[in-house]
């Protein structure tokens, strides 16, 4: 085959991409979910399985992503009806990059929406609105906060335009700048607030329910009723653990493809892939040993979800010395998190506009960008003036209609489809000679796509869908 070259450019070295790809995972997702259901259920028993699905779902898959990105070195849709049009499958393929780039858009919405919740709360921490705070007056700000939609409106747009400028500038001078520079100062600020957790006098605390292994709670799921705890036999944890695993790597949606079609050729896909998957657990483990011990130093809730990093958090930095300076830190860490994840969930749709539609990439950022912004509204208007019982489809807002559509039904869809191409359709000699790695190493990944990580998907699918 001869060699292609993308027409929007490529990244200047591994580390960048590598970089670039991590960026694009590790996000909300790692900060505050990963923690918190870690704890739900079971500590370290949840970690196990977790990693058991990041290494036989999570790497094979973004192999596959990667090799077909950097095959097809165009946008998902493009390369996907290229690679079609070339391994004599159908051209209903190009589907799947439609479905990414859609995905896209969608999650992008609403997760600009929570971006800017935290891009809000930097200046409310570090205007000291929580020194001395109580739980009643934290929960003001951010009941004022999400129930005025013209304030969320703004904090949405500014997020919007953080991304778009990026991504506007291209992939070596927006792209690659971003990461080049939030990356590292992303690394530092979380080992910053790690020390602090250290220091809170709770780290121990914080550690042990992290990690000390429940097997009871792996595979039990407990409710309490009236102050008495049922519990019952539930595979429900190991799916959330597998569930998970595709959100947090940025799987089943493009954006890791498109970030491979940007890789230089001759850079070990495997070897990355595993890379990439670890710095990503390990910010998910190190934000959760940073955030429990302000959490138990601090008598507050562990499990509150969404809440406990805008509801219960700002109590503990109000009420900590230098809680007001680490606090800030904290959540220009969140928003760092969060802008190197949007910009690889627009790059997708950016890069097709650019070469089907011949838009520069800066119209295209723009037109990309307003089209997900009106999205946003709807997700804004979940919180408020949306929120009653009259707006809601199947008892959910529009920003939970959303967020349950693209997480839980297109990624897994797309990881999917993602895997029966690479893995059944694509010929054994164009995936191995994409990849040039030792036979062995080739085999075992072959296997893995092929069976396991198809049958894993469809099991997550059909319990997200509620079927079993
Ligand atoms: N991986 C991101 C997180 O953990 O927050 C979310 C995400 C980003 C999902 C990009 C999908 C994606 F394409």
């Amino acid at each position: 085959m001869t060699e292609r070259t993308s027409i929007h450019g490529q990244w200047s070295s591994r580390l960048v991409f590598i970089l670039a790809a991590t960026g694009s995972a590790v996000g909300l997702g790692n900060i505050w979910k990963f923690p918190y259901i870690t704890g739900e259920h079971g500590g370290g028993a949840f970690v196990l399985v977790y990693l058991l699905c990041i290494a036989v779902v999570g790497i094979p898959i973004m192999m596959a992503e990667v090799m077909l990105g950097r095959r097809g070195r165009q946008s998902p849709i493009n390369t996907m009806t290229s690679l079609a049009k070339e391994e004599g499958a159908g051209s209903a393929w190009s589907l799947v990059g439609w479905s990414a780039v859609l995905a896209g858009f969608i999650i992008l919405s609403y997760y600009s929406v929570i971006a800017g919740w935290a891009l809000a709360y930097v200046f409310r921490v570090a205007g000291g609105i929580f020194n001395g705070a109580d739980a009643a007056g934290v929960q003001t700000v951010f009941t004022d906060l999400t129930g005025d939609p013209e304030r969320l409106i703004a904090w949405h747009t500014l997020f919007m335009l953080m991304s778009m400028t990026v991504v506007a500038r291209g992939v070596r001078a927006g792209l690659e700048k971003a990461v080049i520079y939030l990356m590292p100062a992303l690394f530092v600020l979380l080992f910053v607030m790690l020390g602090y957790a250290m220091s809170t006098g709770a780290f121990i605390e914080g550690l042990k329910f992290l990690f000390e292994p429940d097997f009871g709670k792996l595979f039990y799921a407990c409710e309490t009723v009236a102050g008495v705890e049922n519990c019952e036999l539930s595979g429900g944890p190991v799916l959330v653990a597998m569930g998970h695993a595709f959100f947090t790597l940025s799987l089943g949606m493009g954006a890791i493809m498109v970030y491979g079609s940007y890789m230089p050729k001759g850079i070990s896909i495997a070897r990355s892939a595993v890379l990439i998957a670890l710095l990503d657990t390990l910010v998910a483990l190190v934000a959760g040993m940073a955030i429990f011990p302000i959490v138990f130093a601090n008598g507050l809730e562990p499990g509150s979800g969404p809440g406990l990093i805008f509801q219960t958090l700002p109590i503990a930095f109000g009420a900590m010395p230098g809680g007001q300076i680490f606090g800030t830190l904290f959540f220009v860490l969140l928003v760092f998190a969060a802008w190197t994840s949007a910009i690889s969930l627009i790059e997708p749709a950016v890069a097709w506009l650019v070469e089907n539609r011949g838009l520069s990439r800066v119209r295209a950022a723009g037109v990309i960008g307003m089209t997900t912004w009106v999205l946003g509204l709807g997700s804004i208007f979940s919180f408020n003036i949306w929120s009653g019982d009259e707006y809601k489809l199947f008892g959910m807002t529009f920003f939970d209609l959303l967020d349950y559509l693209a997480a839980n039904i297109m990624l897994p869809l797309g990881g999917l489809l993602i895997a029966l191409f690479a893995g059944w359709l694509m010929k054994r000699e164009s995936s191995m000679d994409e990849f040039a790695m030792q036979a062995r190493r080739y085999d075992l990944w072959r296997v893995l796509i092929r069976y396991i990580s198809p049958l894993a998907v469809v099991v997550v699918f059909l319990n997200a869908i509620g079927i079993f």
